[in-house]
């Protein structure tokens, strides 16, 4: 496999990506982090930073174990890194070099340049260049602005390029890892969705042996491709729980249910709707209703899992960018902050040892795994929804009569999605019921009552995000079906706000 070194940029988690893309499993690591068991890795990427290696807060890692004796990839602030400190000469660059630029030098014959012609798109994005290369550097490539643009060291396999390619601008990026992997580390490209499946169902064998798990299926693409895994390595010693908290979308306890059952899942449908219902009295407020939602699922699993006797394991669907340990920029790296349940200490089921079968692996691999397991093509394509569920696109407080007006509106909205092909096209859509009334007319009478607005976004990761352009045809064709067939709303409205500064959900 292959080991990223990461200085925190912001791009790091794109060369993981683009490497598994090649078929290759690799792991990220901060800078200051590094394996003590390097033998497992044979190739090492150094990723960019923000930082500079010139100023106060350079990051300085010992690579004395891996320089010269591993192929070694240096991306930006790395190759600015191996060249600054041996005896190379880096400086802030006077001209402009974000964005686009093209290769205008290519040294000839050069395994790292394979299938790649001069002329090709790379994407720059830094303020400090190369003026003088390390020690028994050989130029590889320039570009008009940036002379050191790409180098190698003699008599060592180690490349710095300038350039990042990892981002999809750079035309040529995967070709030049499968190139330094491939050709120069020679990296074997065994990662496959299918050999994950074996390789994870037999570990989890081992780990778990003959004990029970339990698992919270939320009907999301995470938790579902992870109980399909644990099923295939212990059978019906996984327990599922799919709780009905009367805040998921129409009919969806029911349908998925079902999917899950005909899955062979061993699955265990709680309607505790009313539970939450009852917690949720009179909660306006957004963090008071996420955590009165929150702490009853806790309580509602707890009971649940109490249930299952001898019960040893929790499993969970935690994806790799959760367990990624972010680099912070001023130096030292910085621990994700988790929020806890604390209030009269840890639930039962918190206490049970953890199983995560997809920690290692990215939400698009998560997908490919499900599809390779053959796990239905419609449930993997499913938007992301959130844990509270509707009760975060209910503003003020929440009724059962509010929830019932909602899941009707959400089901025209995304019903239609689907029919005139759009639904894919869309990274997350919903409706979120306001708590306002507008008058309107129908008929003859004057109405006074709810207004819904839509809310369609394109994103990768739900970080940043910005609204779709929907048809008018079809905004104009839902407006008319949700107002004609939702009693109670007599107005729908478009968000055309993008994250930041808005956030996808309202609350
Ligand atoms: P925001 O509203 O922060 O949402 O732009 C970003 C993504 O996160 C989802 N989201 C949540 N998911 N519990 C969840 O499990 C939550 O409390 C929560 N809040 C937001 C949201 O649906 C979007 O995909």
């Amino acid at each position: 496999s292959v080991l990223i070194l990461d200085f925190g940029s912001q791009y790091t988690q794109l060369i993981a990506r683009r490497v598994r893309e090649l078929n290759i499993y690799c792991e990220i690591h901060p800078y200051n982090k590094i394996p003590s068991k390097l033998a497992n890795f044979k190739a090492v990427i150094l990723s960019g930073s923000p930082n500079s290696v010139r100023g106060e807060n350079v990051l300085h890692p010992d690579l004395s174990e891996i320089r010269g004796k591993k192929p070694l990839l240096a991306v930006c602030y790395g190759a600015q890194y191996l060249a600054h400190f041996s005896e190379g000469k880096v400086a802030e660059s006077n001209t402009r070099e974000y964005g686009r630029a093209n290769l205008s030098f290519i040294k000839n014959n050069e395994a790292f340049f394979k299938n790649i012609s001069e002329g090709s798109q790379v994407w720059m994005s830094h303020s400090d260049t190369i003026k003088k290369l390390p020690e028994n550097g050989v130029l590889l490539a320039s570009t008009n602005d940036v002379e050191n643009a790409a180098y190698k060291i003699k008599g060592e396999n180690t490349y710095g390029i300038q350039f990042h390619p990892e981002v999809y601008h750079s035309k040529d990026g995967k070709q030049l890892l499968e190139n330094f992997l491939v050709d120069i580390a020679d990296v074997a490209q065994e990662w496959t969705p299918d050999s994950f499946v074996d390789s994870t169902v037999n570990a989890i064998k081992e780990k778990v042996g003959n004990d029970k798990v339990v698992l919270g299926l939320s009907g999301g693409v995470d938790s579902t491709v992870a109980a399909v895994l644990l099923h295939k390595a212990i059978g019906e010693n996984l327990y599922c729980i799919f709780v009905n908290n009367g805040l998921l979308r129409k009919n969806e306890f029911e349908s998925v249910l079902n999917q899950y059952e005909g899955m062979g899942l061993n699955v265990k449908g709680v309607d505790a709707s009313e539970r939450f219902l009852k917690k949720l009295e009179g909660i306006t407020d957004p963090e008071g209703k996420r955590k009165a939602i929150g702490n009853t699922f806790i309580d509602v699993f707890d009971d649940e899992a109490h249930q299952i006797k001898d019960v040893k394991w929790l499993a969970q669907g935690t994806i790799y960018p959760d367990v990624i340990e972010s680099v912070s920029v001023n130096g030292g790296p910085s621990a994700t902050i988790k929020s806890h349940h604390n209030v009269g200490g840890l639930p039962d089921f918190m206490k049970l040892k953890i199983v995560e079968p997809l920690r290692m692996i990215f939400k698009d691999e998560v997908r490919r795994v499900g599809a390779s397991m053959g796990i239905d093509k419609e449930l993997l394509g499913r938007h992301p929804f959130p844990g509270p569920g509707l009760g975060i696109r209910i503003l003020g407080d929440i009724t059962s009569e509010k929830v019932r007006i909602l899941q009707d509106v959400d089901a025209i909205f995304i019903n239609g999605l689907k029919e005139d092909g759009l639904y894919d096209k869309v990274w997350q859509a919903g409706a979120m019921l306001l708590p306002v009334n507008s008058v309107g007319v129908m008929g003859d009478e004057r109405t006074y009552e709810k207004v819904v607005a839509l809310r369609a976004v394109e994103s990768t990761d739900g970080m940043t995000a910005d609204w779709v352009d929907l048809p008018y045809t079809f905004l104009q064709k839902t407006s008319n079906k949700i107002i004609n067939q939702v009693k109670g709303v007599n107005r729908v409205v478009y968000d055309i706000s993008s994250k930041p500064p808005a956030t996808i959900e309202w609350e």
